[in-house]
């Protein structure tokens, strides 16, 4: 599959996640480049005279929803949101989730924690068995003391820890923190690691998305799937 394929399947998954959307609705915006393509297209619900309100996940997002003309609230306000949508790195059978290949994992879990419903879109190469392996665990960490909390979470975890850099300096989140690459073969109990995660001084959230998920859209080449989460 091509990178244009694979961009195709994401608009697919996205422009799925549309009809989701109701006039009247808070919806939480995602952040990546599945998301962009749902931004855009809700940007064309609100042109021809649908009633929403984004709240977006990054500047980056809530830039390209002001582009397009979509309303969005106050980001210190409370918020009811209907609807979060955002897009995935991977997606497991349970629909449990690693998030944060862009750094935007905090105001995504923040938003998706805050919504009534969590839609998840991604393309079919992002469904695993089990989460790790292809993909990295990203953690947001504290600067102060950062090679502390890494050490720390590379003993919890026994896997390589990577400081995350971007043009040769720390990657820098949005909310001044930075991002520690955890290398895991495979999460067997992703639950109870991003509970003990969570413990270690100095973390700031994970992008274990653990129990969040109600509805993955994936697509495929032969059309996009709706899968609803499993019953426990
Ligand atoms: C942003 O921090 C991430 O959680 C993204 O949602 C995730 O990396 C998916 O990104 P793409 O839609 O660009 O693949």
């Amino acid at each position: 599959m091509t990178t244009s394929d694979l961009e195709k399947l994401k608009k697919d998954a996205a422009l799925k996640a549309v009809e989701f959307v109701r006039d009247g609705m808070v919806v939480g915006l995602g952040t990546g480049s599945t998301a962009k393509h749902l931004v855009i297209a809700l940007g064309e619900r609100v042109r021809a005279g649908m009633k929403l309100r984004g709240v977006p996940t990054s500047q980056e997002t809530g830039a390209l929803a002001k582009q397009y003309g979509i309303p969005l609230i106050d980001a210190e306000n409370r918020w009811a949101i209907d609807v979060a949508i955002d897009g995935a790195d991977q997606v497991d059978p349970q629909f449990n989730l690693i998030k944060g290949g862009g750094g935007a994992l905090l105001k995504e879990k923040i938003v998706a924690a805050s919504a009534k419903q969590f839609i998840v879109m991604v393309d079919h190469t992002k469904q695993v068995p089990v989460l790790g392996g292809s993909f990295p665990l990203p953690i947001e960490v504290i600067p102060f003391g950062w090679g502390n909390t890494a050490c720390a979470i590379e003993a919890l975890t026994k896997s390589l820890v990577v400081l995350r850099e971007r043009n040769g300096a720390p990657f820098k989140t949005e909310a001044g923190h930075l991002i520690i690459d955890v290398h895991m073969n495979r999460i067997d109990h992703p639950g109870e690691l991003e509970t003990a995660l969570n413990l270690i001084p100095g973390v700031v959230e994970t992008g274990l998305f653990v129990n969040r998920t109600h509805i993955v859209l994936v697509g495929t080449a032969q059309g996009v799937q709706t899968l609803h989460v499993p019953r426990k």
